[in-house]
């Protein structure tokens, strides 16, 4: 997007701001010493510390060291982004952004990438010739056979052998007109130490092609015939490839995962493989990394409800219950099926097949359970100290169960299992939840202290650009209205959508009612400024101001909640109500996820 339209546009907005003008709109600046000064709108005081110097185009707070440019400074103020900052003035001044047109570099780097899918799949061929039909294919066909891979799965998986040369790839790829450079860009050969020429880089190995979200190969992994190191080798990242955002399978598998509600997470591919063969299709494996939370944004495309079956040895563990809360937060509800007595899916499914492993993942564990499990297992329960430790693990789980029965249950299972009186617990509870409240607080501080005629300004501003979108679009307003209460709208602005509301309801344009009429005198005037304030047409810009306003009066809404909430936990607490107490405090916590959420969006 930086191409130099880009630059030539930042560059005009920033000239034709006057940083001077622009604070002023939020903040009452006074002249004195050479420079304008005024309260900091960032932090709470009595006595300016907060300083505009229009000559340099900077801001500086000498109390809380909030500075920067105009962008900056509105990208804080209005709580956006700083490229949307620069939008959100260029709107002001009226200065269009350039569309955008691809830059050379970004058709170049197009090109490349159409040339190492051609290559990648040509490799493939290749592999997979060698495997299928040459001589030299039969160690690799055996070994596979000796797995149990059948002629069906190496079809499906177009699975190959690299045969065992340092140039048979390189030439045949060659001969096809390729040049080194692309063969070492693709990641399939290595260059030679002396720097002249490249050799193939995966010999003597069968071959898994790894294929993108679109069933482009882009990568390759090479399993060593029987023992030896390393075991796997696969080719590195590449423009086309980064094995950190990509599942195996995940092309074939996504289908069987949306009809199934269910995605199954398995460490290597030769398991997903082993697993897909025996009839279990909506499996996907992670590349020799460790699950990430890119790995579980793209899975969640696809469902919400992830089984995690890793190895069962301690590695495969201390992975488990490092990925378990990152598939969490991204929104899915995540078990874990444990495989018996050290095997790893591949060997468990061959030894006792599909309906036994499906019993597997039939009785997985819930997170909590599973997390209870490896804790008990690794802890020094029988010391005080260790039992404290271990419940501390806990906790944060434990905090993440809304439900309260749930809650409760688990609580009771924790008590028995580290032999530790439940008031403990609750207590520990409480003291986790206080201090995770703490540090959410201390992080939403900038909007907690943000004065309150800050915050009228912006209530005004964002309600200015919510109705302007519904006079154009009555068909927004039931959104609207369900997402942020209408009390929470200034007076004006609530007379005015009631008034389009009422539009909207009789089928009519706002311009065929006449607003002087049904509106009181300040709602009018309010009306006529927002809508003379905006151009007719209704621009990208526009949607973007729209959506980070509704997004701004969400936030005043749900601060005006959590301001309730508080006193209620208060309430609570004094009256001794230990149920209550816990479920507004998980309400507020709730309630202040939501805050962040909206303040970081
Ligand atoms: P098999 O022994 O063939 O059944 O493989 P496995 O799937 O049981 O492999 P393992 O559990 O040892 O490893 C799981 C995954 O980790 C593999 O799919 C690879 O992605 C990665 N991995 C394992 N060993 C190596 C290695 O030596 N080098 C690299 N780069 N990755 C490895
Ligand atoms: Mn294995």
């Amino acid at each position: 997007m930086f191409d130099s339209a880009m630059d030539d546009f930042v560059n005009e907005v920033r000239e034709r701001s006057d940083i001077r003008e622009v604070i002023s709109r939020y903040v009452t600046l006074n002249f004195k010493g050479g420079r304008y000064w005024a309260c900091c709108p960032f932090h709470n005081e009595k006595t300016p510390s907060f300083t505009v110097s229009p000559d340099k185009g900077m801001f500086y707070c000498f109390g809380c060291h909030t500075g920067g440019n105009v962008f900056k400074f509105l990208s804080l103020i209005e709580n956006v982004s700083y490229f949307d900052a620069i939008k959100l003035q260029a709107e002001r001044l009226g200065i269009d952004l350039p569309s955008h047109k691809k830059t050379a570099a970004e058709l170049k780097l197009e090109q490349k990438q159409k040339t190492l899918f051609k290559i990648m799949t040509l490799a493939q061929d290749f592999y997979h010739n060698n495997l299928v039909k040459t001589a030299a294919g039969e160690t690799g066909r055996k070994y596979l056979e000796a797995r149990g891979i059948t002629s069906g799965v190496i079809e499906k998986f177009k699975l190959g052998y690299a045969p065992d040369s340092w140039d048979a790839l390189t030439k045949a790829l060659k001969s096809r007109g390729f040049d080194d450079r692309y063969l070492f860009d693709a990641g399939i050969v290595s260059r030679k130490q002396d720097g002249a020429g490249v050799y193939d880089r995966l010999r003597g190995r069968v071959i898994i092609p790894i294929n993108d979200i679109n069933g482009n190969v882009v990568a390759f992994g090479g399993r060593i015939l029987g023992e030896g190191e390393p075991k796997y080798l696969n080719t590195p990242d590449t423009v086309i490839f980064s094995k950190g955002k990509l599942l195996f399978g995940l092309d074939k598998a996504n289908r069987a995962i949306m009809s199934a509600d269910c995605a199954v997470i398995v460490e290597g591919y030769m398991d997903a493989i082993s697993l897909i063969s025996a009839g279990i299709e909506n499996v996907v494996a992670t590349l020799g990394t460790a699950f990430s939370d890119n790995h579980a944004r793209l899975l969640t495309r696809y469902t919400r409800r992830i089984i995690l079956c890793y190895d069962s040895d301690e590695a495969g563990q201390r992975a488990t219950i490092r990925a378990l809360p990152m598939i969490q937060k991204a929104g899915a509800e995540v078990f874990v099926a444990v495989v018996p007595d050290g095997k790893d899916p591949d060997e468990f499914v061959r030894k006792h097949g599909k309906a036994a492993f499906e019993n597997l993942l039939k009785n997985a564990l819930p997170f909590f359970e599973y997390k209870l499990q490896y804790v008990m297992s690794h802890a020094d329960i029988y010391s005080y100290q260790g039992k404290i430790r271990a419940l501390r693990e806990l906790l944060p789980v434990l905090a993440e169960i809304k439900d309260v029965m749930i809650q409760t249950e688990y609580r009771q299972k924790i008590s028995a299992a580290l032999v530790l009186d439940e008031n403990i617990i609750l207590d520990e509870l409480h003291n986790f939840l206080a201090n995770a409240e703490k540090k959410l607080n201390q992080k939403i501080n900038p909007i907690a202290e943000k004065p309150e005629a800050q915050e009228n300004i912006l209530a005004r501003q964002a309600g200015s650009s919510i109705i302007k979108k519904a006079w154009y679009e009555g068909d927004v307003l039931s959104y609207v209205l369900g997402y942020v209460p209408k009390e929470i709208f200034l007076t004006k602005h609530r007379e005015i959508l009631s008034y389009l509301e009422k539009c909207h309801e009789m089928g009519k344009h706002p311009n065929d009612l006449s607003a002087a009429d049904e509106l009181s005198e300040a709602a009018n005037a309010e009306l006529s400024r927002i809508l003379a304030s905006y151009p007719v047409n209704f621009s990208a810009a526009d949607d973007k101001a729209y959506e980070d306003s509704l997004k701004v009066m969400r936030l005043i809404y749900v601060k005006s909640q959590y301001e309730n909430i508080r006193r209620e936990v208060e309430e609570s607490y004094n009256s001794g109500d230990e149920a209550a107490y816990l479920e507004k405090l998980q309400r507020a916590l709730e309630i202040q996820r939501e805050m962040e959420e909206l303040k970081f969006a």
